[in-house]
């Protein structure tokens, strides 16, 4: 059973005291996530404050937004897997279209992070999503397929099988225009039948994947009442401590809880 993931992207969003006061407020509105996942993804100079700000039982995972997959060394402005896990995160999110159109971060990359995700066991979230330009052209799949193709490339079951994808199509990011239920359906399908491929075997099925685009309390329930979507990735929503814990209480009304 795929569990449901509910994830706040706060990109380049508050400083570690305002991250601080959001944690303190998201706790007092959020108290049981009965079986479903919910992480925050403070930018990296606010992930020590979060981290004590949860207290020792935390009830949300904690996140990093990227990594460097170097261990140490001559990396000015790098992060390393190691610093990530030794500060209490969880997860990373890797590949994110931003980090793609305004760092560089290519395909061969993403699978650098990955691999160095797992290495220090951390939870490797791999973004893909076409443009709207690749969309348009017919070229949805073709592009998803090569960034997971490359992004997963050596990746074998069962970790292969414990991933999480998120689906964030980069034309509905920040654009209040997001996909419709039935896009995002055909792509997590399409995306299940890849890893199929490259397991093999039928990793697919055990993938969680999350959609992300323009997710809000109002539209979150069409997504993940359909058995594909496993969860959202959400950017502008989850900035503000009601309105995401009202989303979260929309999740926990849709989703059925597991162990
Ligand atoms: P958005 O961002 O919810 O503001 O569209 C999503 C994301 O970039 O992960």
């Amino acid at each position: 059973m795929r569990t449901c993931f509910i994830i706040g992207n706060w990109k380049m969003n508050k400083s570690a005291s305002e991250a601080t006061a959001f944690v303190r407020e998201l706790a007092q509105q959020v108290t049981d996530l009965a079986g479903i996942h919910v992480g925050i993804t403070p930018p990296f100079t606010a992930l020590h404050a979060v981290r004590e700000a949860l207290g020792p039982a935390p009830l949300f995972l904690l996140g990093a937004q990227n990594l460097f997959w170097e261990e140490k060394g001559a990396f000015t402005g790098e992060v390393s897997g190691a610093m990530l896990k030794d500060l209490g995160c969880h997860f990373v999110l890797i590949g994110h279209s931003e980090r793609r159109q305004y760092f560089g971060d290519q395909d061969a990359w993403t699978n650098k992070k990955i691999l160095a995700a797992i290495r220090h066991g951390l939870h490797p979230i791999l973004c893909v999503g076409e443009t709207l330009q690749d969309r348009d052209a017919g070229n949805t799949n073709l592009v998803i397929q090569r960034q997971l193709r490359a992004g997963l490339a050596g990746i074998e079951s069962p970790s292969l099988a414990d991933m999480t994808i998120a689906y964030e199509p980069v034309w509905a990011i920040g654009t209040g225009r997001a996909a419709s239920p039935e896009q995002a359906v055909l792509v997590h399908r399409m995306i299940r039948g890849t890893i199929d491929e490259l397991s093999g075997l039928d990793a697919g099925r055990h993938v969680r994947i999350l959609y992300g685009g323009s997710v809000t309390p109002q539209n979150i329930a069409d997504f993940l009442i359909s058995e594909e979507i496993d969860g959202a990735l959400v950017g502008g929503a989850c900035l503000d401590s009601a309105c995401f814990a009202t989303l979260i209480t929309v999740a926990l009304d849709s989703k059925p809880a597991t162990a």
